[in-house]
């Protein structure tokens, strides 16, 4: 292992201890090998989840984009997750460690996690909910939501996570959208020592939503809340009464039936709804977690991202639950009471892998080295970053003062839309300080320029994904033409994600951001028409635009251009109006961090807002092309 390959640039390089642990220990030998046999390899991997029935085909490219993975099976998620590990020595082993932000703990094993499921499952039944009925989850960093998720995929109901930051707008419309009848939320969670109100949120979004029969209500915080007879129900109390008793079937599903929907900004209109199946969505989460993390029986993991986002989704829930393994979730902010709060949990419950966001990172950087200075971190093995590009002055603060120099950090670059990393490196691999590695096992990514032609390496162009892989969403809810025209039609039979990238002559992926209207605000991803309408809805605005741009420890941060209506002046006072207005409306992760009273926005000649050149105007930089600017 001595001989280092010459790569350009900055490089670090594993150590002998990860050499000698990793699973993989060449990572081109497998590329080869998924290259030359993509079916072979993932049916491969499949073979190593348990399956009701086996399928016909690994990959139907028949109905291309809408390629079917393992067809003709039947299985569910949750059986891999849960079911198959009470027959092991797993059932006695802890599959959920929580923390709450107030200090409180709570560990599940895995039977005691099945258990729960089991039940709130009988509840969910009990409730008249269905396989395919839609259910839509908006709750705090507790373990019920975790319960819930798993509960609602045991009885093939599709769930529908709203991030517990978004507010009544945006609860409102993906609640309407999915049309579900029932609500899962909580009387509140805790944030920073402050109460969430969830449940007032859930109270004005449901009043507008007349398909919601019943919610159900987990007691967090205990403070006083509204309770509506006949609709709401509390959790605790549902889950004391004999019919929550017994266990519960997992129902057998077939490859291509969903298993959740989750929302996502896009460039134009409202949300999508993405959805993911079981089939595939299980086997390529279990195998991206399996090799990027190099995840053992031994590890404690923890993702500090949040599930109501797809990171979640796959890497808090159901990949760590589908390798059995011990997942850690803690409650609230990392800074709370102190900037050492993430640190001592380290310490305290001995994390050996931590996955979080570069804006975690930055805004932890900022207190300084010596709060993690303070801590023994000689636990961790492995680090993790994930949401948008990470600074390399983040990543080598990172890589030293948390890995001490010995853990290797994994840049996975995904999307909602692929439900599994696509570049990463592995362990073995050695790093460049913000580079997201290489394409994962089976995919063969491309840097395309307009026209769908290779640009040369080193050059900026479009990321393109030319494999399918797995855990592909299968469609936007109701939308299939969407589908297709919003990531299939730039390039046609090639998957484009919207990011603008660059791959050095080492075949390293450097991701540079998004080329659409997408924010990435502290690694959340945000749509500029959510925002616009918001921001229209005030009373004082007729036009708005909205942009990104850099922020120091948000990565991006939302500007606002509004133009007044008659009869109202532009004033500090006003534009911190407007400012609340949003984070009322939509949540306070979407509070604008500046609007700009303008007279005019510029637009093409048929009415579009050019955001591109607020966004140039913004920054000093050339406006580019202007030609159809409107006069
Ligand atoms: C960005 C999050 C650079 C990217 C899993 C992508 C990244 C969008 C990275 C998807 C990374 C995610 N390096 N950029 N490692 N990971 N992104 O759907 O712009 O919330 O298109 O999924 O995040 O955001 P989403």
């Amino acid at each position: 292992m001595s001989v280092k390959p010459q790569l350009e640039g900055e490089v670090f390089y594993p150590t002998p201890e990860v050499v000698a642990q990793a699973r993989i220990k060449d990572w081109s030998e497998v590329a080869r090998r998924a290259a030359d046999d993509l079916e072979g390899f993932w049916g491969k991997e499949a073979e190593e989840l348990e399956w009701y029935r086996k399928w016909d085909t690994v990959l139907d490219r028949s109905n291309a984009p809408f390629f079917r993975w393992f067809k003709g099976s039947q299985c569910n998620i949750i059986h891999n997750a849960l079911d198959r590990h009470q027959r092991s020595w797993r059932k006695n082993k802890l599959s959920l460690i929580w923390v709450g932000e107030r200090g409180e703990v709570r560990t599940y094993s895995y039977f005691a996690l099945n258990r729960d499921v089991s039940k709130f499952a009988n509840v969910l039944k009990a409730m008249g909910v269905k396989k395919g009925d839609r259910v839509t989850i908006y709750m705090p960093r507790i373990p019920e939501i975790v319960i819930a998720m798993l509960a609602c995929a045991k009885i093939g109901a599709v769930h529908s996570v709203v991030y517990g930051g978004f507010s009544v707008d945006a609860l409102q419309g993906r609640i309407e959208d999915s049309e579900s009848k029932v609500v899962l939320t909580a009387d509140g969670g805790f944030m920073n020592g402050k109460v969430v109100e969830l449940k007032k949120t859930v109270d004005d979004a449901v009043r507008r939503c007349p398909t919601v029969e019943t919610v159900i209500v987990v007691q967090r915080t205990a403070h006083e809340i509204r309770m509506e007879a006949g609709r709401d129900y509390w959790y605790h109390e549902l889950m004391k009464l004999p019919l929550a008793t017994g266990s519960c079937p997992t129902e057998v599903m077939d490859a291509g039936d969903p298993l959740y929907m989750l929302y996502t900004s896009g460039t134009t209109g409202k949300p999508k709804g993405l959805i993911h199946g079981h089939a595939g969505y299980m086997t390529g989460v279990y195998s991206t977690l399996k090799y990027v993390f190099d995840m053992k029986d031994e590890d404690r993991y923890w993702c500090a991202a949040d599930p109501g986002w797809v990171t979640g989704h796959s890497y808090i829930v159901y990949g760590p639950l589908l390798l059995g393994a011990t997942t850690f979730m803690y409650e609230g902010a990392p800074t709370y009471p102190y900037p050492n709060r993430w640190w001592s949990l380290i310490e305290k419950y001995g994390i050996t892998i931590l996955y979080t966001a570069p804006t975690a990172i930055r805004g932890l950087m900022r207190f300084g080295a010596s709060w993690p200075a303070r801590h023994d971190l000689s636990s961790l093995r492995m680090l993790g970053s994930v949401g948008e590009p990470i600074n390399p002055e983040a990543w080598k603060w990172y890589h030293r003062e948390i890995g001490k120099g010995r853990c290797p950090i994994m840049d996975t670059w995904w999307q909602t839309e692929t439900g599994m990393f696509q570049l990463t490196p592995v362990p073995t691999m050695p790093l460049k300080p913000g580079s997201a590695g290489k394409p994962f096992f089976g995919q063969d990514a491309v840097i395309l320029d307009e026209k769908g032609k290779e640009v040369p390496d080193g050059k900026e162009g479009f990321l393109a994904l030319k494999n399918p892989w797995p855990a592909m969403a299968m469609t936007i809810f109701r939308e299939d033409e969407r589908y297709k025209e919003q990531y299939w039609s730039t390039y046609p039979g090639i998957y484009c994600a919207g990011d603008a990238a660059r791959k050095d002559k080492d075949g390293y992926f450097w991701v540079i951001g998004r080329t659409d209207d997408v924010i990435k605000v502290s690694g959340y991803r945000l749509g500029t028409a959510e925002v616009e309408s918001a921001l229209v809805s005030h009373p004082a605005v007729a036009e708005a635009a909205v942009i990104g741009l850099p922020h120091e420890v948000k990565g991006q941060a939302i500007h606002c251009y509004c133009m007044l209506r008659n009869g109202f002046t532009p004033s500090e006072e006003l534009a911190g109006q407007i400012r609340n207005h949003v984070a009322t409306h939509l949540g306070p992760i979407v509070k604008p961090e500046k609007v700009t009273f303008v007279d005019s926005l510029p637009k093409t000649r048929s009415g579009k807002i050019m955001r591109r050149v607020l966004k140039a105007r913004a920054q000093g930089l050339p406006e580019g092309d202007i030609s159809t600017l409107e006069e």
